[in-house]
């Protein structure tokens, strides 16, 4: 049985600092090598390395404990983390839903948490779909979707140059070179320029995806799914995210169906990240 972190640390930090160790983290890699991120309370912070350490002797596979450190940060929403303890280098292949992804979470945004919402998405993809991923990251929806669905093709686009370079790599691990295709640079340069629309567009960037469907609209096909994420708050989930997708289609004279909402996580106490599938006509 998995040893708990708390009880490996009774004895070692003060009795009244124990309960602060959370005792859920993100965990990133695989069986034999992974690295874990653990959010350390202000008073916790002069004892990250022995809290890092016990982590490690708690669970095996982790060669280094990263400080979740500061919010999501900036375009590339990746957190200033911090080594607690282990190897600095932070690099590691995750398995999910029979793909494999290489990443250093302290250089790029990549979610383990996240692997059910790249099933639900990939799962509504029809055979010979053409989709394309904004914000695409490592590459993990672009990679999931052209796995579970043999003839699709997508087209990924991300601006953080480390997470192209991932997507590259991740592409050629995952032997989808003929069907993924990866483009560096801002989607709002980088959309139109691709000169083509899609069957499908998906929008993973709860946090300001609204600001650029002005260019993410005009490349869904007539009748094309566009899946839209935002942050929402909690009591009315939808409304708001609903009446913005309205207003944008309307500003190129397209129709709004909404085919699906879907609470996807709590972001905060207050704020749901949500999904909202639509028809754009
Ligand atoms: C929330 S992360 C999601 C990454 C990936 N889709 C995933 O699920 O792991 C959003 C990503 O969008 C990228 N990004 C932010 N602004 C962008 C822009 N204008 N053009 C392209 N990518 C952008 C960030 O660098 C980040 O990797």
């Amino acid at each position: 049985m998995k040893r708990d972190i708390r009880g490996e640390l009774s004895g070692i930090l003060p009795d009244d600092l124990v309960p602060l160790v959370p005792r859920s983290f993100d965990v990133i890699g695989s069986k034999g090598r992974a690295v874990a991120v653990i959010e350390v309370s202000t008073e916790l912070e002069s004892y990250g390395q022995v809290i890092g350490e016990a982590l490690m002797r708690v669970q095996r596979n982790v060669q280094s404990v990263l400080s979740k450190g500061t919010e999501r940060m900036g375009e590339f929403r990746v957190r200033d983390m911090k080594l607690l303890a282990g190897d600095a280098d932070t690099e590691v292949l995750h398995r999910e839903s029979g793909c494999v992804f290489k990443a250093d979470p302290a250089k790029v945004y990549f979610s383990p948490r996240e692997s059910t919402e790249r099933e639900k998405v990939s799962s509504k993809v029809r055979p010979d779909e053409r989709v394309l991923v904004m914000f695409s990251g490592v590459g993990p929806f672009a990679i999931c979707i052209a796995k579970k669905q043999p003839t699709a093709y997508c087209v990924a686009v991300e601006l953080n140059p480390d997470g192209h370079s991932y997507c590259l790599e991740n592409i050629r691990l995952n032997k989808l070179g003929d069907r993924v295709r990866a483009v560096q640079g801002d989607v709002r340069e980088v959309c139109p320029a691709l000169g083509e629309v899609f069957d499908r567009v998906l929008m993973p960037l709860p946090k300001g995806a609204y600001e650029f469907l002005d260019v993410a609209i005009p490349m869904v096909k007539p009748s094309g799914v566009l899946h839209f994420y935002h942050w929402a708050p909690r009591d009315d989930p939808f409304s708001e995210g609903e009446r913005i997708l309205h207003d944008a289609a309307g500003e190129f004279g397209r129709a709004v169906e909404i085919l699906e909402r879907v609470r996807v996580s709590q972001y905060s106490p207050s704020a749901w990240k949500i999904r909202i599938d639509a028809k754009i006509s």
